[in-house]
């Protein structure tokens, strides 16, 4: 099974596998989320993913969905 992922606002889409890292299809699909810590800790990944706030950094591409919006926060103090 494959989930589509579509990335805002910028509309980007691809494909994933369940249980791959979210920052992976991130740089597939050519979209940059901004890292910091890389283990759950800075929030400086927080994206919005299906309408809940996750951290890039620690998720996984979840096996119960067909199709994911991750929404990128616009955060200029980042
Ligand atoms: S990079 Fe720090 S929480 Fe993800």
């Amino acid at each position: 099974m494959t989930v589509t992922v579509q990335f805002l606002p910028d509309n980007l889409t691809t494909t994933a596998i369940p249980g791959e890292s979210l920052l992976s299809v991130a740089a597939r699909a050519n979209v940059s989320i901004p890292t910091g810590c890389m283990v759950g800790n800075c929030n400086a990944c927080e994206v919005e993913m299906n309408g809940e706030d996750v951290r890039s950094c620690i998720t996984a591409i979840p096996d119960d969905v067909a199709t994911i919006t991750i929404h990128l926060f616009n955060d200029p103090s980042w």
